[in-house]
C-alpha cells in the first residue's frame, strides 16, 4: 500500500476504507472484510453512528492475526454538536471509548462550522497527550482553511477531507493544499455514482486500455495526483477490484483526458448554500 506523509512526519496509507452509509447491522462485518482485503486506512465519524461497530471489526481482526494495531490508521471526526473546547475533549474520549481504542490516527472537525477554534485547541491538546497522532479538518473551502491554518494559533493542520471526483476535481484548491502542506483527502470519489460516473465512455475507454475498470481507474487517478482516496463498498469483490491498482500507470493524456472531464462543481452541495447550513443548523436543534 503507497503511503503519504503528513506535515508532521506520520505516515497515512493512500487509499482507504470509508463506512458512511453502510447499514449498521452490516458495519462491522464490512470493515472486518475489508481489512481482509488490504484495506489499513479506516473512515468513520460521530455522524455516522458507527463508531461502535468499527471498533468490534479492528478488534477482531487483530485478536485473529490480519493485522496488529500499528498497521491500522484510524480515522473519526467530531460532528458540529461537539465543536467548542470543552465538547470536543468530551466527544474525543468518548470516541476512543465507543471505538475500544488507546489512541486514533486521525482526528477531523467534520464541517466547517460553530466554534471550530475551541474544537481544534482540544484536538491539539488530546494530540499533544499521544491520543492522536494528526489531526485535521473537513469539508473546508480553501479561503476558510488559508485563514484557519493561520489563524488557530496552536497546530498545524495535517489533513483536510473534502470532495474529489472526476466531477469535481479540485485543481486549484489542491495547489493551495500544496503551498500550506496539508494533505488533500478525497471523500465521494466515486460521487456516489452520480450522473452514472461508473458508465462514463471516456473512463471506460481509459480503463480498457489496462483492463481495469472506471472505479480502478478514477482511484489510480487520484493516487497519481498524490490524494488519499477513501472507496466505500459493502461488496467484498468490489472492495478488492478497489484496491487493485498499484500495477498499471495512468500516462499524461490519460490523466489530461480525465482533467476534460471537470464541471468544477459539487455533485452533492455547497457548504456554504444557505438553504444547506440553514438544514446543518436544524441538527442541533
Ligand atoms: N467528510 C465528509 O463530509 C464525507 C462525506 C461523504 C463521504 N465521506 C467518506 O468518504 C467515503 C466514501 O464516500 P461515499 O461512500 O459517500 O461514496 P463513494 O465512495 O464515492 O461511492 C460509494 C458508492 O459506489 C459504489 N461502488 C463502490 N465501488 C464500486 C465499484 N468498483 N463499481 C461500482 N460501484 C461501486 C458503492 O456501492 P456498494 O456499496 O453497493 O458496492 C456505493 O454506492 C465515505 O464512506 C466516508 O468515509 C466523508
Amino acid at each position: 500500500m503507497n503511503t503519504v506523509t503528513l506535515n508532521n512526519g506520520v505516515k497515512m496509507p493512500q487509499l482507504g476504507f470509508g463506512v458512511y452509509q453502510i447499514p449498521l447491522e452490516e458495519t462491522a462485518e464490512a470493515v472486518y472484510q475489508a481489512i481482509k482485503v488490504g484495506y489499513r486506512l479506516l473512515d468513520t465519524a460521530i455522524a455516522y453512528g458507527n463508531e461502535v461497530e468499527t471498533g468490534e471489526a479492528i478488534q477482531r481482526a487483530i485478536t485473529e492475526g490480519l493485522v496488529t494495531r500499528e498497521e491500522l490508521f484510524v480515522t473519526t471526526k467530531l460532528f458540529i454538536q461537539h465543536v467548542g473546547e470543552e465538547k470536543a475533549m468530551k466527544a474525543i474520549d468518548e470516541s476512543l471509548e465507543r471505538m475500544q481504542l488507546d489512541y486514533l490516527d486521525l482526528f477531523l472537525i467534520h464541517q466547517p462550522y460553530g466554534d471550530v477554534y475551541g474544537a481544534w485547541r482540544a484536538l491539539a491538546t488530546a494530540q499533544s497527550a499521544g491520543k492522536i497522532r494528526a489531526i485535521g479538518v473537513s469539508n473546508f473551502d480553501t479561503g476558510k482553511l488559508i485563514e484557519f491554518s493561520h489563524m488557530n494559533g496552536v497546530a498545524k493542520v495535517q489533513v483536510n477531507q473534502i470532495e474529489v471526483n472526476p466531477w469535481n476535481q479540485r485543481l486549484t484548491d489542491e495547489a493551495y493544499h500544496e503551498k500550506l502542506s496539508i494533505q488533500m483527502e478525497a471523500w465521494a470519489p466515486f460521487a456516489e455514482g452520480r450522473l452514472d460516473l461508473f458508465k462514463n465512455e471516456t473512463l471506460s475507454k481509459i480503463g480498457k486500455q489496462y483492463g481495469k475498470s472506471v472505479g480502478q481507474v478514477i482511484l489510480k487517478w487520484l493516487m497519481q495526483r498524490g490524494i488519499v482516496a477513501l472507496a466505500k463498498s459493502v461488496r467484498p469483490e468490489r472492495m478488492a477490484e478497489n484496491i487493485d491498482i498499484f500495477d498499471f500507470e495512468l500516462t499524461v493524456e490519460d490523466m489530461a483526458t480525465i482533467t476534460a472531464l471537470d464541471k468544477q462543481e459539487s455533485a452533492f452541495f455547497d457548504h456554504n448554500d444557505p438553504e444547506r447550513v440553514e438544514w446543518f443548523m436544524g441538527l442541533l436543534s
